[in-house]
């Protein structure tokens, strides 16, 4: 087979890419090493920044989003039992849009049915070829009838942290930077109403605690645990009685609890790989860069990987013009760091730190002093929350 770009990683970035390529004329074929109802069983984020909410609507797959998203103006952060509201769209003018990352796949995945756009699922062995050579790359991979190749332009590496893709680029020239959390979060999905109409983010002395959502009749709970918990030792009525203890008493005292439909632990991390591009491969999404979930911007740092890339890609095809894919590396991780910064920021405020000094405790809760006592504090906070320009 040949396309001209060949996309690695059925997730919402390979996805988006393929969409936006094809309405502009550009030939794709996505492959995606599990099955469809796989990708789309797995629970993630629920938050979206304007900047990809842009992309969806540009990519056609703007409807559902705007119809059954909800958006939020702010949310609130509480310290110890102390309610404080961060007024996003006072300090930004900006809101974001709470839509669930497996909603926005499900959309992306209609619309390439719509389109009649290649994605090939259940593929085994995925290797990619000749990325830095004098003659064009091409990618390797077996399914049921045996052993394929695509030719291709450009090989996107859109296949999360465990894909092929990272794991082409040579290691004297990946450097890769890791900082691993000691502590994960105890995820919760029920069909309840939501506790608040805004998220809520806790710092509790017993540990973190968020109260998410996904629409208003379905709620996402996370309290943070120690790494060495299993969620299967977690019983629904643990998990409720431990997230009540972290919230203030009222908002406790109305939270609506209910059987989980989903339940499970992720481990908190950062990691960033550089370069994002190898020869003719673009790395895109988790398979460079992973935050840990409390800025909310694994998505969002995914989805502005897709604007460049994708700009970079008609800029070469339409215009003839290399500029955009030659300086993707350097502009897609200079937004990746500071999204890994806000993550750090957000991570270092809200949670409790095994083995802390007094004095690490003192700064974190000056660092919350100071910003609910400072406009520029907020500010800041909002600007990061909503999405910094691409
Ligand atoms: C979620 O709804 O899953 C969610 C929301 C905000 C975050 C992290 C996760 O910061």
């Amino acid at each position: 087979m040949k396309t001209q770009v060949c996309i690695i990683g059925g997730g919402p970035s390979g996805l988006l890419l393929s969409q936006l390529l094809h309405l502009k004329g550009i030939d794709t074929i996505l492959l995606e090493k599990h099955s469809r109802e796989y990708v789309l069983g797995r629970i993630r984020a629920g938050v979206l920044e304007h900047g990809f909410t842009e992309l969806m609507r540009e990519a056609e797959c703007g409807d559902r989003m705007d119809a059954e998203g909800e958006l939020h103006d702010g949310f609130e952060i509480v310290d110890n039992g102390i309610q404080h509201r961060v007024d996003l769209h006072k300090y930004t003018g900006a809101s974001v849009m709470v839509y669930g990352q497996t909603e926005v796949t499900r959309d992306l995945y209609e619309a390439r049915d719509r389109m009649q756009g290649k994605v090939i699922h259940n593929v085994e062995d995925v290797a990619l070829h000749n990325l830095k050579a004098a003659t064009p790359p091409y990618v390797t991979y077996r399914d049921s009838s045996g052993a394929q190749r695509i030719d291709c332009d450009f090989v996107i590496g859109a296949d999360g942290f465990h894909g092929p893709s990272r794991k082409a680029i040579p290691r004297d020239v990946l450097r890769e930077y890791e900082k691993v959390y000691p502590f994960g979060w105890l995820g919760v999905l029920s069909r309840t109403k939501p506790v608040n109409p805004e998220l809520i983010y806790a710092r509790n002395d017993r540990g973190f605690a968020l109260c998410s959502m996904r629409s208003q009749v379905l709620s996402r709970y996370y309290i943070q645990v120690p790494l060495s918990d299993k969620a299967e030792d977690w019983s629904d009525a643990a998990f409720w009685a431990e997230l009540k203890a972290r919230l203030p008493q009222d908002v406790a005292a109305r939270l609506e609890t209910g059987p989980s439909i989903e339940k499970s632990i992720a481990p908190l991390r950062s990691f960033v790989a550089e370069p994002m591009r190898y020869g003719n491969l673009f790395l895109a999404g988790d398979a460079a860069h992973i935050v840990p979930p409390t800025g909310a911007r694994g998505l969002n740092s995914a989805g502005s990987d897709i604007h460049y890339l994708y700009h970079g890609l008609i800029d070469h095809y339409l215009n003839g013009d290399d500029t955009g894919l030659n300086e993707y590396s350097a502009k897609a991780l200079a937004r990746v760091w500071k999204a890994q910064r806000f993550s750090w920021w957000m991570t270092s405020l809200l949670h409790s730190f095994p083995d802390t000094s007094e004095y690490d405790r003192h700064l974190q809760s000056t660092e919350m002093e100071y910003l609910f006592s400072s406009d520029a504090a907020q500010a800041s906070l909002a600007e990061n929350y909503v999405g910094l320009p691409f």
